[in-house]
């Protein structure tokens, strides 16, 4: 699927929560009680979970599916890895490349994270990129560069009509988990400075046309007013996610 204008999305992001039970109920829950979202949803569930909601979201146009991750490898002697070929062959849509928990954790480099756009691209999936930077470049003022930085090592080799199916989702890492949101105007600041390295690489139509969510403790409360400004189109969603009520409230707060 290659999008072709910019999209409003809400993507929650389960991380390793939820039994295979639990997902389900919460895939259902909020799917029965979804009253026409103003963008795309978009769940991004534990591979063990990926079948299962994928019987949920059917059919309901707005409603989608995501990995949290791909092997950057075709096929092969990966043990426990999963591929793109393998997502593609479940419905899936999106796949979340580049969470910092991935670039923490797993020593996931700018370098590695291209491969697996690439990877996910030549299957017709769309890569949902996470940049954002850790506190201590935020404090050094550098983040701007450093965001940059991610975008041009990861994402900036791609052909223009490759871009267009990428989605961009700003989650500082200070923010993720912590209760500590940016303002909406640190938001607008940060994805309006990703909109203009977009542009200057790939022109002012690609980067009106691309989608830039926020990410890092966004919730019911707060989602409104991040959502609000005119460079943020959505959010992607880890703790509110995993509470129907909240991501509703969440997907409800799309202008
Ligand atoms: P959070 O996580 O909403 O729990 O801060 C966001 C994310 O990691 O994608």
């Amino acid at each position: 699927m290659i999008k072709n204008m910019r999209q409003q999305i809400v993507a929650g992001n389960w991380k390793m929560n939820t039994t295979l039970q639990e997902g389900a109920e919460l895939a259902r829950e909020i799917v029965e009680r979804l009253d026409q979202p103003k963008g795309l949803v978009v769940f991004a569930a534990p591979f063990t979970h990926l079948t299962t909601v994928q019987t949920t979201v059917k059919g309901h146009i707005n409603v989608h599916l995501a990995a949290q991750n791909c092997h950057q490898e075709t096929k092969g002697a990966y043990t426990g890895e999963i591929s793109v070929d393998m997502l593609a062959s479940l419905g899936v849509e999106f796949v979340l490349i580049g969470h910092s928990e991935r670039r923490e954790y797993f020593k996931e480099t700018n370098a590695l994270l291209a491969q697996k756009v690439d990877q996910a691209l030549s299957k017709g999936i769309r890569p949902i990129f996470c940049c954002g930077e850790p506190l201590k470049i935020r404090e050094k003022e550098t983040h701007v560069n450093f965001v940059k930085k991610q975008l041009r090592e990861s994402l900036f080799h791609l052909t223009p009509e490759q871009f267009k199916s990428v989605v961009i989702a700003y989650e500082p890492i200070w923010a993720i988990g912590t209760g500590k949101t940016a303002s909406s105007q640190q938001a607008q600041d940060m994805h309006q400075a990703i909109r203009k390295a977009i542009a200057s690489k790939y022109g002012k139509r690609i980067a009106n046309a691309t989608s830039i969510l926020y990410g890092g403790s966004c919730n019911a409360a707060n989602a409104a007013e991040l959502f609000s400004q005119p460079d943020v189109d959505g959010g992607l969603i880890g703790g509110a996610s995993l509470k129907a009520a909240d991501f509703l409230q969440i997907i409800q707060a799309l202008k």
